[in-house]
């Protein structure tokens, strides 16, 4: 997938939403009728023929060149890794490699060839709907639980990049990542390319290769720009298409009793963090982006597959260079659920596989739960690794499932799947109608 895809080829395979469609075509018309005007040209023998006019830049704007470098491991050490390598379109922008064992990865392999990140690929998708990191309050809706005020939003797990610009400086000079010494060595990268530079120049002056910063921060603007377009938030799943009514949950079906369980405040938890806005709101993202703890384990196999020190725990929102209080100890921020049934393993470290293990995980924190057993092991779920700062008000809140709510969340979760990633639900996972 990443790689030897040129920017424009690349448009008109992934132009899903006919909106993102939009620019390109307009773009073929005119070439279109460009042709058609020379054709008509009468040339008088022994004319000189006129130049052939300059085509401009292959890119013409901060989202088609941004398009073109998340597609480019030549922005990486050994140019094998592109952001698509870990965000693959075809999966939801995240990670369609597989790990030894044939499983999508609980971490990613890096440019080096095995070097890995200890945490599990969050999806880039619908992640241009995150609020700069920011320590502030939020409504909360259909929970028991008063409003929150604390950390909120940012990029990346624990915040610690502020804005989608800053998200797309880091993984080039990740030494687990892409690998690259330093910025200088990224632009010389952008610089062997004569359409970049061209386009670069176009879009952000032409004095932009003048400065590392300014062509640094240039590339990192572009790719936030194509992270900003539809391509990545097309709202389109079963879930949307009923608030429009272009779908309809049948109302004896698993999905509608999973739908209306996520959304009540007295039968579940699940809205007091998944919930950004009021019911039906068109751009709801299934996260309120506040930070919490809920006692994931340490995913201790893929830690020693990956070579990891199982001693050096992720502190989470404690690790963001601006928070030093201690209560903030493995916190992150609450993921969006969009698109959750096709981008496991889950967890800040993809230490479950299924999503029907994530909800007996949170049904084990309830009174009277029968769930003692990590379904996949067979064993008790492990130790938290931080039981101090773990939100119990929030998980502890809600009645005990039953297997048909569990099955009925499950295929709530699965409607929040963007039609264009329904066929890769898996086929073994349960009838939901
Ligand atoms: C080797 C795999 C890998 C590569 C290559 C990679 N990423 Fe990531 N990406 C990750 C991981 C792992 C995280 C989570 C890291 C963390 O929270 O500390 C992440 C986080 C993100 C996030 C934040 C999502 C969120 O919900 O907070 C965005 C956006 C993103 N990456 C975009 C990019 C872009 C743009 C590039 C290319 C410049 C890129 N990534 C390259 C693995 C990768
Ligand atoms: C106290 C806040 C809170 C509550 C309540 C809550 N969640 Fe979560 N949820 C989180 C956080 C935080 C994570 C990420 C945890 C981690 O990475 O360790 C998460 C992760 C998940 C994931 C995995 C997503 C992924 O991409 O890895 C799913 C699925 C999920 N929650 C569904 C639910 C459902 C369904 C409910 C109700 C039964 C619920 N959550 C209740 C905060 C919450």
């Amino acid at each position: 997938m990443p790689g030897g895809f040129s920017g424009k080829a690349l448009f008109s395979r992934v132009c899903f939403s006919s909106t993102h469609c939009l620019p390109i075509l307009v773009i073929a018309f005119i070439a279109a009728c460009g042709d058609s005007g020379s054709g008509t040209r009468v040339t008088t023998p022994g004319s000189t023929p006129e130049p052939t006019p300059d085509p401009g830049p292959l890119f013409s704007t901060a989202e088609e060149l941004g398009e073109s470098l998340f597609f480019d491991t030549n922005l990486s050490l050994n140019r094998t890794q592109a952001c698509a390598t870990c965000h693959d379109p075809e999966r939801a922008f995240t990670d369609s490699r597989l790990d030894p064992n044939g499983l999508p990865p609980a971490f990613s392999v890096g440019d080096d060839g095995f070097s890995q990140v200890s945490r599990n690929v969050p999806t880039a998708a619908y992640a241009s709907s995150t609020p700069a990191f920011q320590f502030g309050s939020h409504v909360r809706f259909n929970s028991q639980q008063p409003d929150y005020e604390g950390y909120l939003g940012g990029q990346f797990l624990d915040g610690r990049a502020t804005d989608l610009e800053s998200q797309a400086k880091g993984p080039p000079l990740g030494a687990l990542e892409m690998g690259m010494p330093d910025e200088a060595s990224v632009v010389e990268r952008l610089q062997e390319n004569p359409d970049y530079v061209k386009s670069f120049k176009a879009i952000y002056g032409d004095e932009v290769f003048d400065d590392v910063d300014a062509a640094y921060d240039a590339m990192a603007g572009s790719i936030a720009a194509f992270e900003r377009t539809d391509f990545f938030s097309s709202f389109d799943s079963k879930y949307d298409k009923s608030l429009t009514g272009d779908y309809v949950y049948a109302p004896d079906s698993k999905a509608a009793l999973g739908k209306a369980l996520f959304f009540s405040q007295q039968f579940t938890n699940c809205a007091t963090c998944h919930q950004l806005a009021a019911n039906g709101n068109r751009s709801e993202v299934f996260t309120n982006f506040e930070y919490h703890n809920i006692g994931t384990p340490v995913n201790v196999e893929a830690r020693i597959a990956g070579n990891i020190s199982l001693d050096d725990l992720d502190e989470g929102l404690f690790g963001h260079p601006d928070v030093d209080d201690p209560a903030q100890m493995g916190k992150y921020r609450v993921p969006t659920l969009r698109n959750v049934a096709v981008t496991g393993p889950y967890m800040n470290n993809g230490v479950f596989r299924k999503l029907d293990t994530v909800i007996r995980f949170y049904d084990q924190f309830l009174t009277g739960s029968d769930n003692f057993l990590n379904p996949e092991t067979g064993a008790p779920w492990r130790e938290p690794p931080f039981p101090n700062t773990m939100s119990l008000v929030e998980l502890e809140d809600g009645g005990k499932l039953s297997e048909s709510d569990i099955e009925g969340l499950v295929c709530f979760l699965l409607t929040l799947t963007d039609e264009r990633y329904e066929p890769l639900i898996e086929e073994d996972s349960l009838v939901c109608d």
